[in-house]
């Protein structure tokens, strides 16, 4: 992979924006973001009042035990779903702040998928998942996407299985068909759940220097779910979220040190 990709912040916060972190250069935030789902007897609390920054070319993991949240946030953040509370940006648009059809076009455009499932679909080929992004958006590739296609293509080992359907692909070559899927109009954000949860450790491992490498490399804004420590050790910084708030945030770590900080979490039995 050749093609240059820089790595400089694309948006600044507004002038009053304030809260414990430092927005500056962040790619996306959210400030005092909640989320109640149902209403009355029957409602839950997803998030509580969470503020983050994710900032521009970083990859993020966001850990937590199960129901803490995690993908609540991510889902807001990416405009699959409302806020109760609280705002959410993505460089200077304010995602909570648009209608279905503005958002609609924000994620298409400025936001990639990478989930568990890896959600290709099964009747395109390799070649037609990857360029689906662009089909939705009703156009082709330019020259220029076209080539960071071909690079891409080739540095995630698919080139010779461009004609292949879904289901002749190994877990592992999905995942990365998905991969190269979402990072094929080189959007501002990477959104990835738990990509490595159907994988064993070895295409998992493939999978995360991929993510490592396109965050490095070329400044891909990742933020990726996981409740794996290692998975986490790929990344520049990890949010640990519990009860549907912001515990504690730490910068790159081992897996050990992760798995540590995990079992320090866990409520006393
Ligand atoms: N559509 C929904 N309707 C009702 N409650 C929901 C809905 N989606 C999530 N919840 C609840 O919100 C809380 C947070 O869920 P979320 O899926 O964000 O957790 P998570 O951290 O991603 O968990 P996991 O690690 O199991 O994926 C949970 O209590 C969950 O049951
Ligand atoms: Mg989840």
């Amino acid at each position: 992979m050749t093609s240059p990709r820089t790595a400089s912040p694309r948006s600044h916060p507004p002038a009053n924006a304030r809260g414990r972190h430092d927005t500056a250069g962040s790619i996306a935030r959210v400030e005092n973001l909640s989320k109640t789902y149902g209403s009355d007897a029957g409602h839950v609390t997803a998030l509580a009042g969470v503020s983050i920054a994710i900032p521009a070319g970083s990859f993020t993991a966001i850990m937590g035990p199960s129901g803490s949240g995690k993908s609540t946030l991510m889902h807001i953040m990416a405009g699959l779903d409302s806020a109760s509370g609280g705002r959410a940006w993505l460089g200077d648009t304010e995602i909570t702040a648009l209608g279905d059809a503005e958002l609609t076009v924000v994620r298409r455009r400025r936001i990639g998928f990478v989930f568990q499932s890896f959600n290709l679909v099964p009747t395109l080929d390799v070649a037609g998942n990857i360029s689906l992004p662009f089909e939705l958006d009703g156009r082709r590739p330019t020259g220029a996407e076209q080539a960071w296609i071909d690079e891409l293509v080739a540095s995630l080992g698919l080139t010779d299985r461009l004609a292949h359907r879904p289901r002749e692909l190994s877990g592992g070559q999905q995942q990365r068909v998905a991969i190269a899927r979402a990072l094929a109009t080189r959007p501002d954000l990477v959104f990835a759940d738990e990509p490595t949860g159907n994988l064993d450790s070895r295409a998992g491992r493939e999978v995360l220097t991929l993510l490592r490498t396109a965050s490095s490399k070329y400044g891909q804004s990742i933020a990726m779910v996981t409740h794996d420590p290692i998975a986490a050790s790929y990344a520049d910084r990890i949010l640990f979220l519990a009860d549907g708030r912001l515990v504690e945030e730490r910068p790159r770590s081992t897996a050990q040190e992760i798995g540590r900080f995990m079992l320090d979490m866990e409520p006393a039995a």
